[in-house]
């Protein structure tokens, strides 16, 4: 009989493996578990301690919907979404960020140039940029799916007063590889504090709340998939976003530009007289294909 103790349980654990379990599979529990253990040993985790995580857990278990997972949103605001992302990003391409809950896959094609804002209130932003692979050149045919909140803070799909594709779009970029569409400003919301995860957000004495951003999934063929997010650089939470999301190329400036200068060949042309903000930002892809 193996003895089993607080110091060889992790090893006891891994000999109960059968010799052809897949070694990746056994490589991430060997680690989990590992891990795992160590937390409990050093925390001196009581039982009453992991009957509350327990609790939490099953709660988040409870409250999951194709819509909403909590599983997901715990796993952001400790970190790990962020983490993974950071660790399997590509060298040369622009760093990706966490997808959220909030993208509609179908969204319609917008014209390039489109214009998202409609009837929304706020000052005209005009949002370019050109996607680029990892060598430099322009990437023509690539698709840029774009969402942001409302000037209200909500996603059209947590706000019944908004078409389910409002602030939702999809731009396939020209020859050029250039993107461009108007809209307004994004703003700062919090992610849901209704649920385990607001809970546990509250006992740490964590806000829940993000920095605005624009989001992006672009996609090219013979280059990986991007999904990011970027930020105004005069965002309050830019430091302190609730699910670690900002990265440095990942920071955005609002320039504000004189009346009379909106340029043509937009939705928009010839109908913005005033002042408007613009934001120039460059989306760079990795080539998934051979040099
Ligand atoms: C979002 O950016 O939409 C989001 C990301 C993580 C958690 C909640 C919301
Ligand atoms: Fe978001």
């Amino acid at each position: 009989m193996r003895k089993v103790t607080p110091d060889t349980i992790s090893e006891v654990f891994m000999g109960y493996f059968s010799p052809e379990t897949d070694p990746r599979l056994r490589a991430i529990m060997e680690g989990l578990t590992r891990h795992m253990h160590a937390f409990v040993r050093e925390t001196g985790l009581t039982h009453d301690e992991w009957r509350k995580a327990l609790e939490l857990l099953g709660w988040a278990g409870r409250i999951t919907t194709p819509e909403r997972n909590e599983f997901v949103l715990l796993s952001d605001v400790l970190g790990i979404s962020s983490l993974v992302d950071m660790i399997n990003s590509s060298p040369g391409a622009t760093s990706s960020s966490v997808l959220g809950p909030f993208h509609i896959s179908g969204a319609p094609p917008l014209e390039n140039g489109g214009d998202m804002k409609r009837d929304f209130e706020g000052d005209v932003v005009l949002v370019q940029g050109q996607v680029r692979d990892d060598r430099g050149a322009a990437v023509a045919g690539a698709t840029v799916d774009i969402w942001q909140t409302a000037p209200n803070g909500l996603y059209s799909s947590q706000d019944p007063a908004q078409d389910i594709h409002s602030f939702h779009g999809v731009i396939t970029t020209g020859a050029d590889g250039r993107y461009a569409f108007t809209t307004v400003r994004p703003v700062s919301y919090t992610v849901p504090t209704d649920g385990p995860v607001g809970q546990l957000l509250n006992a740490a004495g964590r806000h829940p709340w993000r920095p605005s951003h624009l989001h992006f999934i672009v996609k090219a063929k013979g280059c990986r998939s991007l999904v990011t997010e970027v930020f105004p650089d005069d965002d309050p939470y830019l430091d302190q976003d609730t699910v670690f999301g900002v990265r440095e190329d990942l920071v955005m400036r609002y320039v504000r530009q004189p009346a009379g200068s909106f340029p043509g060949g937009m939705a928009l042309s010839g109908k913005v007289h005033g002042d408007f903000d613009r934001v120039d930002f460059d989306l760079i892809l990795a080539r998934s294909d051979p040099a």
